[in-house]
Parts: structure tokens; sequence; C-alpha cells
């Protein structure tokens, strides 16, 4: 089953389940405390917590999002994507536990025929939250899981929250038993790697207000008036499931940049079992990076030194240097980009009307960092080759500085090619000296407001008196300043 299938699949279900259909919001957040999009809850805070009136009283969307946090995962593991889609249905004091619970179990074990993903019941486990007996009622007495494989988790596992004062609840978790290749028996409880009993669907029940506490330490405050359900499902996981696939780098909608990157390079990538083959690795990375970027800048997101732009940035840097490491020192976008457009439009066609301006943006990242590595890359290599003949295996901060200052290079982009070698960056050193120039830049700008090249002695003074002091003009044989 394609990917764009299961998504079409997830959308009719839940329509025909009398919900409204939401469309996926941008990757750029709505919700303005944080960069991207991170799940498919984010657009419906508002109604969660209750600070404004849900339109509907259920939805459904397939929401694309962004997370880097685990993006050195990314490639070595069998899910770890920076982009990724999230299923989610959605219930604001509408149906609840049961209609929630049901109706996944239901649409996941359901017969393909009937529009539902076919799964094997007997192969799903469930977790939940050990003093939840309402859910505990649901899954064994009215859908029937087999009680062995319904596993009870302390709340500090199993409750999901906002992280603020507000609505938070015990959660239901579905995962698919992969079989023993996977790791041992004992259900997701003992899998610590999550290999084997692939988590698929998380059901938040958003039943308690919670109160003011760090991590899961809060005390709750009671029940909900109006209880709310909020779940999310990963595309891609289920996409591996179901397409018999080890990895979601190897699913229909990622595959294809895989082939084209084997074929630019010449190397060959070992489909089949994850493997730990550095090159595999590389290939997986730059598969979903380029089509994190894709979705980046057909978002808006364009490169840039700081915040979403970075990471868009640095997305396409790592892209560029796989390949190079894969052999490859054309420029790479004009080849990959258009493959992920290819097989991405299908579920999200603007990619085709946008295609003119992404396209763009990022051929011309890529050639202005193909110049940066150019002019650093010697740099870097020569420092390297000292390091190693002296049998050091630290490179100094003052040469990732000058790295850093003279040839653009920033400091994620060392410290990773110092890693290749074995080579860690004397990181301390490396921001001392950054914050040295940043002082240095402070007093530069200082000095042209106050028009003095020279600003110490106003420094100077002012930690004496302990406030600013503002240069004010000249007399004949003085320069004045006033305390402010
Ligand atoms: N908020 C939950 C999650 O992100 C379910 O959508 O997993």
């Amino acid at each position: 089953m394609q990917t764009s299938e299961i998504r079409t699949r997830w959308l009719d279900y839940f329509a025909k389940q009398e919900h409204h259909l939401a469309p996926s919001v941008p990757l750029v957040s709505p919700d303005k405390s944080i960069l991207f999009t991170i799940a498919g809850m984010v657009p419906f805070i508002p109604y969660i917590v209750g600070t404004e009136p849900a339109p509907w009283p259920r939805v459904a969307s397939v929401q694309k999002c962004i997370r880097t946090n685990d993006i050195d995962e990314v490639g070595k593991t069998t899910r770890h994507g920076t982009f990724f889609q999230m299923c989610g249905n959605f219930s604001f004091g509408d149906y609840f536990k049961q209609g929630a619970s049901k109706m996944a179990w239901d649409l996941l074990t359901g017969s393909v025929k009937e529009g539902k993903y076919g799964l094997d019941g007997d192969k799903l486990w469930v977790t939940i939250w050990e003093q939840d007996a309402e859910a505990e009622d649901v899954w064994l007495n009215q859908i029937g899981l087999d009680p062995m494989h319904l596993q009870k988790l302390p709340r500090e596992e199993i409750f999901w929250d906002t992280g603020q004062p507000g609505p938070a609840g015990p959660c239901a978790e579905i995962h698919f038993d992969r079989g023993s290749a996977y790791g041992p028996e004992g259900g997701p409880e003992v899998d610590t790697g999550g290999d084997r009993y692939l988590e698929l669907w998380n059901l938040v029940f958003d039943q308690y207000l919670r109160g003011e506490g760090l991590g899961k330490d809060y005390p709750l405050l009671g029940e909900l008036d109006k209880k709310c359900i909020d779940t999310g499902l990963g595309l891609e996981r289920l996409a591996f499931l179901l397409q018999g696939k080890d990895n979601m780098y190897e699913i229909d909608q990622v595959f294809p940049v895989i082939e084209k990157a084997q074929e630019l390079s010449g190397k060959h990538y070992t489909q089949g079992k994850t493997s730990k083959d550095p090159d595999d690795i590389r290939m997986r990375v730059v598969a979903d990076h380029v089509r994190s970027a894709l979705m980046l800048i057909g978002d808006g997101v364009r490169p840039g030194n700081d915040g979403r732009g970075y990471v868009l940035r640095r997305l396409i840097r790592r892209v560029v240097r796989a390949m190079r490491l894969l052999g490859v020192s054309k420029p790479v976008f004009p080849d990959l980009l258009p493959v992920s457009k290819q097989v991405m439009a299908a579920s999200y066609p603007e990619l085709d009307k946008d295609w003119q301006t992404i396209s763009t943006v990022a051929y011309e990242e890529e050639d202005a960092f193909r110049r940066t590595l150019e002019s650093g890359t010697l740099i870097f290599d020569q420092a390297v080759t000292r390091l190693k003949q002296r049998h050091e295996s630290q490179l100094s901060g003052k040469d990732a500085f000058a790295l850093h200052d003279t040839y653009g290079f920033p400091i994620d982009l060392t410290i990773e090619m110092a890693e290749e070698h074995g080579i860690q960056v004397d990181r301390e050193k490396f921001a001392q000296l950054m914050q040295e120039q940043k002082n240095r830049a402070r007093e530069d700008a200082r000095a042209k407001k106050t028009g003095h090249v020279d600003a110490r002695i106003y420094h100077e003074l002012e930690a004496e008196l302990g406030h600013e002091v503002e240069f004010v003009g000249y007399t004949e044989d003085s320069c004045n300043a006033k305390v402010i």
C-alpha cells in the first residue's frame, strides 16, 4: 500500500466517523512557542487547553512534522526521520476512551477491502497507565485484546501533557510486534530499543487538570469538565510495516532518493535489515534530509544563520557532505530534489506549483555551501594531518575559530567533519574565542555610535561607576560624558 494511500485511507475512515478533516498546517509552527510543527496536535492546542472554543467536536488530519532533536539517529535506526507525517484524530469534549480505542483497533485491524489497514490483531500490544481501569476495561472486555498483550506502566512512563499547568492524561500506546528477529520477547515494557515492539499509535486521554511541577512530577488537581482525545500515528512507521520494509527510509516516499544516490555514487545500498554500513547510513541521511529540505522550503523557510533557517541550512549541508563522502563532488540537489518532489507530490500537489521557487532556493544554497567547502576544506585537512602526525586527537579551539571566522565553517560542521576522523574539537576554547569576538564587535558598534574609535575609556568609567555613560560632545580640551 502506497504511503499516499495510507494517508487517504486515514482521512476517509475518520470522515466516515463524522470527523471534520483539517488540512495540514505548515511546518512553521502556528504555536509561537515552538519553531516547527512537531506533532499533529499542535494546531489544536487552544481547543485542548480550552483557551478557544473548538469549531468542531471531532477532527482528523495528517500533519507534516519536523523534529531535529534526534538528527544524529537519522539513518542509523529504523524510524528516526527529521520530516515525518503524523496521522491524528481528535475529540474536544466529544468521544473519549472507548470511542478512540475502538476506532483505532477497527482501522488498524479491519479489512483492506473495506478501506482499513488489515494488520494482524494478534501482533498488536497495548500499554496503558496502571491505574486506568476504564482503559483496561475497554481493551480487554470491549475490544477483546489478549490480556497477555496489555501492559500497565507507571505514570512517569505513560502520561502526556503540554508541559504547563492545564490538561494532562494517561495514554494507550499501540505497538506492533515485529518478531524475534528484532529482539527478545516480553512486550513493549521490556523493549528498550523499541525495534521489536514498534510504537505505532499513541492515544492520549486528556482527562485531568494538572498543576505546577517539573517533568511528570506535578499534582493532578481533578477531572476536566471537557475531556479531550489527541492521537498520533506515525505514517512512515505504518508504511514500512505495510510495505514489508525494515525501516522508514525504504518506503515508496523516500527510497527513490536512495536509488538516485546509488546511481550518482556508484555505491550499492544494502536493502533489508537496516545495516550499520557507513555508506548505507549516508544514503539514508541523504534521502531523509533531501525530503525535509524540500518540505521546509515548500513551506516558506529560507536558509539562514539562526532559527528555522539554520535548521534548513544544516540539512542541506549535511546532504552535500554525505554525498561527498560517497564520492560525489558535483552539485547533487539538481539530481536528488526532483526525485523527492516527484514522490511527495501525490500527497502535496503544491510542490509542483511551487517547484520553480523551491528548486532555485535549494540549488543556490548548495552552490553557496560548495564555495564555503572549497575554501575551508583544505585548511581543515591540513589541520587534521598535523594532528595525526602528532598523534593528537583534539582540534584546537583556535583552528575551529579560524575555520568559522575566515571560511564560514559553522562549528557543528567542523565538529561533524572532525568526528569522521575520530577527532574532538576544543569547544570550550572555541566558545571563548567567539565570545571575545562578540565583545569586540559590541565595542566597535558602541564606538561607532559614540563617534569614538576607542571607547575603552568609557567602559572603564562605566565599570567604576556601575552605570552606562553616554558621549555628549567635545569642548576645546576634553570630551564629555553623562551618566545614564
Ligand atoms: N500528542 C501526542 C504525541 O505527540 C499524540 O498526538 O504523541
